[in-house]
C-alpha cells in the first residue's frame, strides 16, 4: 500500500521468494542511476506459493571449469528466478575439480587435461587445441560457496560419478581400475571404458572420498552418477567374472546394481540419500534411492511406478546444452534441438502416472554440460531464457502458465538481465512459421512474438537488412525459391534469420495416401510432408524429415492425371549418432489405373560399418520407364541396430523428408 510493503511466509525461504518478486517488479535502476531514488512499484497483492518443492540447476564445471566467481554467479542467477537447488557436478573423465584431502593426486593429476578437442567430438580427423586446461575448488572455497548458496536458499547436490566417467580419477590412481595400464585424463567427449572397477580397493576410495564429501556438503542428497557405463572391462576382467558367480548375480548390469548398493548404504550409514542417473534402476534399486530421469521421461515413470522419489531432467525438455536454434547459425554445440518454447511447456508430472505415483515427482532441473560451452558468456547464453520457463514451470500453477504472456514478460527482463552485461539468447523473437498447401500453391505465413518487430524478406539466398522489403501478410510460392527473413526492432535483428529453401514440383499438392506411421517427436509437417516443397538438412532436428523407428513408411501418390515424370527424387538421412540409419529395403511401383502396380525400383541397403559414421543425406533417383497417375512407395527401417553400435538390437529409425517429382 501507500506506506509499506509487507512480505509474509511460513518460512524464512518464502520471505526470501517474496523478496526476489519485489526485485523482480522494481523498475531497473543500478545504484548509481538517477531514479535509484524515485522507484515506484505498483499497489498489488501477491499470494503465491511453488508448485515443485524441488526447483534445480545443474552445472558441469568437469568439461569446463568454472571460477568461484562464476559460481557464485550462477547462484545469484538461481535465486532470481527462485531455484533452490544446485547439484553440481564436479567429477568426470575430462577433470576432478574437488579437493580431497586423503587423495592429492586426484587434482594433482585427475584435475588437468593436456589439451582439448577442437570443434565437434565427431569431427574428423581430430585437432586439439594443444592448451592445459584444468582447475579444482578447494575445501575451503567449496566450504564458502556452500555458504554463498545458503544465504540464497539454495541446497547444493554434489556429484561424484561412479563407476563410469572416471578417466580423471584413474589418471591418478590406475589401480582403481580392472585393467593396469596407464590413464589419462581425457581430452576427447564422450562415453569411456575406463571405469572403476568393484573391488574393495575401490570401495574404500570412494567411501573416503565420500566421507570428505558428507562432511562438507549438508545437502540430505549425494550425487553419485551411475550414467554410461560400458561394460567392456568387466567383461574381460577375471576378478569381474568371479565376482558375478560369488555374487551369484547374472551379467555385468548385475555387477552395477551390487556397486550401486553398495554405494547406497554406505551412504545411508552417513545419514544420506543417494540421487543417480535412471541407469541405476537396472539391475534393481534400493527404494530409498531417488532417480534422475535424463534419458527421456521412462526412466522417471518406472522409478516412480516402483515408489522412488524422482527429479525429473529428461534431455527432451531440460537439456540446455543442446541447440536453441538453427544449427547453422549458432555456436558449436552438442546436438539437439531445445527452443525455449519447449520448455516453457514441458509438464513434470508425466502424463498417465497415479496420484499416487505422481508424488514420487519432486520436480525437475535444467541440465548443462559444458564440452562445448568454455565460457561464462556461452554458458549464460545456453542458460537464459530457458532457466526462466523453467523457473515458471517448476513455480507456477501448470493453468497460469501463457507462452505470449511470459515472453512478454521476459521482454520486460531483458533490460535487468543487460545490467548485469548478460546476453541471453534472443531466438524466441525470431520468426515461426505455418505453411500450408491451397491446391498445387505453397503459402508461408510467418509470426513473430517480438513487441514492436518488424519483418523483412529476401528471395535470392541473402540475408536480410533493414533496407530489405517488408513482409506484410503471407507469400504464395509457385517456383523454386530460396527464402530468408528475419525481425527487425531498431535496426537490430532479433533472433536467427528464417532460411528457407522451397523446391516446386510436380508432386506439389497432390493427394497422398498413408499408411504406416511416423513418430509424433518427427513429423516433418504432418500428412502432406512429404510432398510439400521442403527438404531437410543435416540437422534431424529441422522440422522437415518426417522419422520412423524400425516400422515401415508405405504410401501412395495420386497425381490426378497420368503425367509424364522423367525422375523421382528421394533423400534419406543417415545419421547413426542419433539412431538414423537407411531404409532396410526400399520399393518404389507406379500405376496408371491404381489397381495395376509395376514395380520401378527395389533397393536393399547393406548394413552399415562403424568406419562411415559421418552424417549425410542419401539420394535415391529413379526414372520411371513409363507415364503413371499413382506412385506407391514402401519402405522398411533397420529393425535392429548393429553390433558396433550403441543402441545394438534396439530399433533403428529412418527418415525421410520428400519425395521429389521432376
Ligand atoms: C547424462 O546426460 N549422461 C546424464
Amino acid at each position: 500500500d501507500k506506506n509499506a510493503i509487507r512480505v509474509s511466509a511460513n518460512s524464512a525461504s518464502g520471505i526470501f521468494y517474496g523478496i526476489q518478486t519485489i526485485r523482480q517488479m522494481l523498475p531497473i535502476a543500478g545504484p548509481n542511476d538517477q531514479n535509484a531514488a524515485n522507484l515506484r512499484l505498483p499497489a498489488v497483492k501477491i499470494v503465491d506459493e511453488p508448485r515443485f518443492g524441488y526447483r534445480g540447476m545443474h552445472l558441469d564445471v568437469a568439461r569446463h571449469f568454472f571460477s568461484v566467481e562464476e559460481v557464485k554467479n550462477y547462484l545469484d542467477l538461481m535465486a532470481l528466478y527462485k531455484f533452490n537447488h544446485f547439484h553440481w557436478h564436479l567429477t568426470d573423465d575430462q577433470g576432478w575439480r574437488i579437493e580431497i584431502k586423503q587423495y592429492p593426486r586426484l587434482t594433482e593429476v585427475g584435475a588437468w587435461r593436456s589439451e582439448t578437442r577442437i570443434g565437434h567430438n565427431r569431427d574428423e580427423p581430430a585437432q586439439y587445441d594443444g592448451q592445459k586446461h584444468g582447475g579444482f575448488y578447494t575445501q575451503k572455497e567449496i566450504l564458502e560457496i556452500i555458504e554463498y548458496a545458503d544465504d540464497r536458499y539454495i541446497t547444493i547436490i554434489p556429484e561424484i560419478e561412479m563407476p563410469g566417467h572416471a578417466s580423471a580419477a584413474l589418471a591418478a590412481y590406475p589401480q582403481l581400475a580392472c585393467q593396469p595400464g596407464e590413464y589419462e585424463v581425457a581430452k576427447d567427449w564422450g562415453v569411456f571404458e575406463d571405469v572403476f572397477c568393484p573391488t574393495e580397493e575401490t570401495f574404500t576410495f570412494l567411501q573416503n572420498v565420500l566421507t570428505e564429501v558428507t562432511n562438507l556438503f549438508p545437502s540430505k542428497y549425494i550425487h553419485i552418477g551411475g550414467d554410461e557405463v560400458p561394460k567392456a572391462q568387466w567383461e574381460r576382467s577375471r576378478f569381474c567374472r568371479r565376482l558375478i558367480r560369488r555374487l551369484d548375480l547374472k551379467d555385468e548390469a548385475g555387477l552395477q546394481s551390487y556397486f550401486i548398493s553398495r554405494i547406497d548404504t554406505f551412504l545411508n550409514s552417513k545419514g544420506r540419500k543417494l540421487v543417480g542417473w535412471d541407469e541405476i534402476l537396472e539391475g534393481g534399486l534400493s527404494p530409498n534411492a531417488t532417480v534422475m530421469s535424463w534419458r527421456g521421461e521412462q526412466g522417471g515413470i518406472e522409478a516412480a511406478k516402483q515408489g522412488h522419489d524422482v527429479i525429473m531432467t529428461p534431455n527432451s525438455h531440460c537439456y540446455f546444452d543442446y541447440y536453441q536454434g538453427d544449427p547453422e547459425q549458432e555456436p558449436l554445440a552438442i546436438g539437439g534441438n531445445l527452443p525455449v518454447q519447449k520448455v516453457y511447456e514441458y509438464q513434470p508430472i508425466p502424463s498417465g502416472l497415479d496420484a499416487q505415483a505422481a508424488s514420487h515427482i519432486l520436480g525437475a532441473q535444467g541440465n548443462v554440460w559444458t564440452e562445448y560451452i568454455k565460457n561464462e558468456d556461452y554458458l549464460h547464453y545456453m542458460v537464459f531464457p530457458r532457466a526462466a520457463a523453467l523457473a515458471e514451470v517448476l513455480w507456477s500453477p501448470k493453468e497460469k502458465r501463457n507462452w505470449p504472456d511470459f515472453a512478454s514478460r521476459w521482454e520486460d527482463h531483458l533490460p535487468r538481465l543487460a545490467k548485469r552485461n548478460l546476453r541471453p539468447a534472443m531466438q524466441m523473437f525470431g520468426l515461426v512459421d505455418s505453411i500450408y498447401l491451397e491446391g498445387k500453391e505453397i503459402v508461408l505465413d510467418l509470426h513473430t512474438i517480438a513487441r514492436e518487430g518488424k519483418i523483412h524478406f529476401e528471395r535470392d539466398s541473402i540475408d536480410p537488412s533493414p533496407s530489405s522489403p517488408v513482409y506484410t501478410e503471407p507469400i504464395t510460392i509457385k517456383e523454386n525459391t530460396t527464402f530468408r527473413a528475419a525481425v527487425f526492432r531498431d535496426e537490430q535483428q532479433l533472433g536467427n534469420v528464417y532460411r528457407e529453401n522451397f523446391l516446386y514440383h510436380q508432386a506439389i499438392g497432390a493427394n497422398l495416401a498413408q499408411e504406416g506411421l511416423w513418430s509424433d517427436s518427427y513429423t516433418g509437417g504432418g500428412a502432406k510432408a512429404l510432398v510439400d516443397g521442403r527438404s531437410g538438412t543435416l540437422n534431424h532436428t529441422d522440422g522437415h524429415w518426417q522419422g520412423y523407428e524400425g516400422s515401415r513408411l508405405n504410401l501412395t501418390i495420386d497425381l490426378g492425371s497420368v503425367q509424364e515424370i522423367s525422375s523421382i527424387d528421394m533423400h534419406f538421412l543417415y545419421h547413426p549418432d542419433n539412431w538414423i540409419m537407411l531404409p532396410r529395403r526400399i520399393e518404389i511401383l507406379a500405376s496408371q489405373d491404381g489397381n495395376n502396380y509395376t514395380s520401378i525400383r527395389d533397393v536393399s541397403y547393406p548394413a552399415p560399418r562403424r568406419e562411415t559414421i559421418a552424417p549425410r543425406r542419401e539420394k535415391l533417383s529413379t526414372i520411371p520407364p513409363d507415364a503413371f497417375r499413382y506412385l506407391k512407395v514402401q519402405a522398411q527401417a533397420v529393425p535392429s541396430l548393429p553390433a558396433w553400435h550403441p543402441g545394438y538390437r534396439q530399433k533403428g529409425w529412418m527418415f525421410v523428408d520428400e519425395i521429389i517429382f521432376n
